[in-house]
């Protein structure tokens, strides 16, 4: 057996400081990149994913230091940016490819953009398609469909647009681009995806409005650099308030984590589970809600998760898939197609993984049902390179009868690397 084993535990404890919010610490880096002035962004998220948007920054010409948690970047406006004379390699992650590439659609030059094999095969149109209507000429693999994508960018004209799905990554590459462009540009979504550009552009001054699933800006708008202190990350938190859910004994206390209405839906689900989590010392910190969460053992049992609830827990129903079985009763997922094109299609490699651990879970077109209180007894299970399964599959370990190896682990370093080394504090 390879891989990283992972023992099982009955009794655990003690304060985890996830680290920072990975749609957050992108944005900063990106807007700090696109504004006039310093841009100083504390708590900056050292995964990959963010590692790579700093990298295709500095191809573009943007100046900036990092020390360990802490960027500065000294932005000169984005008519500042050059023609990169590589590819601009977005690793991993979609959030850099498709934000990136909204804006630089206004930029008059031609841009390649790429990236890994599981970032080489998801879908692009839904961010080439808008684009190209505003006026950035736009080639890709498969119409445009798939990275590399080669872009030239130009005068863009502001347009009203309707997404099929609620993607905060489609919204914010169609704002950025809105800002570059000739009057107003508007994006109306299905339900209403994580809302962090709309809060930090107005942090960075740009007038954004919004009602509800409409965004809308007036091309023109000026950045001015700012202080972007960045919340913990509740995608990473996730993972804890699942295992100390389930686990026999034991408290955890999780300082400092971002509770946008966006992201909270695992909050909600698990206590509609019977979760007990806590709510402690809310404030609020560039526009952004944070709250220190509590988490203690108690029993769960099954729900359905569909609608509206889904695109905010999106990047967590691999763990909530985890949770579901080992509750009591049924849980189905539902509406939750998005899945399929994730860095894996994480309805069929979670439902696989899973029933190899023991579990009982059918796959379902839009999701999956699962069947609760199954002992899972452990076993071998893969990340596929998935940093989200990689975590998923460790806590599963954790909660097993008799432990899980996990092949690729070091998948979780695209938005968690210190988690191993955590797990093990925590496990005492
Ligand atoms: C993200 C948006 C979501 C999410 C991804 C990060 C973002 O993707 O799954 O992990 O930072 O905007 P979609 O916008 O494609 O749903």
């Amino acid at each position: 057996m390879g891989g990283v084993f992972i023992k099982p535990v009955t009794k655990l404890g003690g304060e985890i400081k996830v680290p920072g919010d990975k749609s957050i610490s992108h944005r900063a880096a990106l807007f700090g990149g696109m504004a006039h002035g310093e841009t100083h962004v504390s708590n900056f998220l050292l995964g990959e994913d963010c590692l790579s948007t700093l990298r295709c920054l500095k191809q573009l010409g943007v100046s900036w230091e990092r020390q360990e948690t802490e960027v500065w970047i000294r932005g000169e406006g984005m008519g500042a940016w050059q023609e990169p004379i590589d590819v601009l390699d977005a690793g991993n992650s979609g959030t850099t490819l498709r934000l990136m590439l909204g804006a630089l659609a206004g930029s008059p030059f031609t841009v390649t953009m790429s990236g890994d094999e599981s970032l080489r095969s998801r879908p692009m149109r839904r961010v080439t398609d808008p684009l190209k209507q505003m006026g950035a000429q736009i080639m890709g693999r498969r119409e445009g469909n798939l990275a590399p994508i080669t872009m030239k960018g130009g005068q863009l004209q502001g347009q009203s647009f309707r997404t099929a799905v609620a993607s905060a990554q489609i919204k914010s590459a169609i704002i950025l681009a809105g800002l570059r462009a000739q009057g107003e540009t508007s994006v109306e979504e299905p339900a209403l995806s994580r809302d962090h550009t709309e809060r930090m552009l107005r942090g960075f001054g740009v007038d954004v409005q919004s009602d509800r699933t409409v965004a809308r800006v007036h091309g023109g708008g000026r950045l001015n650099g700012q202080a972007v202190s960045v919340p913990g990350d509740i995608s990473s938190a996730a993972f804890f308030l699942v295992l100390g859910s389930l686990v026999g004994q034991g408290e955890i206390i999780l300082p400092d984590v971002g509770v946008n209405p966006t992201r909270t839906g695992i909050l909600d689900v698990l206590r509609a589970m019977g979760a007990d989590i806590e709510l402690l010392d809310s404030s609020e910190i560039c526009g952004e809600p944070r709250a220190t969460l509590r988490v203690r053992p108690a029993k769960l049992k099954g729900i359905e998760i569909s609608g509206d609830m889904i695109p905010r827990l999106i990047d967590e129903i691999p763990i909530l898939a985890v949770a579901a079985s080992l509750a009591e009763g049924e849980t189905v997922i539902r509406d939750a197609a998005e899945l399929r094109v994730k860095e894996t299609d994480r309805i069929s490699t979670v439902v696989k993984g899973l029933n190899a651990l023991g579990a009982k879970v059918e796959e379902l077109p839009d999701g999956m049902r699962i069947q609760g209180q199954t002992t899972l007894y452990g076993g071998q299970a893969s990340s596929f390179g998935d940093h989200r399964l990689a975590m998923a599959w460790a806590i599963s370990g954790m909660l097993s009868r008799e432990g899980v190896s996990v092949e690729d682990m070091e998948a979780a370093d695209v938005s968690y690397p210190e988690f191993l080394t955590v797990i093990k504090k925590v496990a005492g």
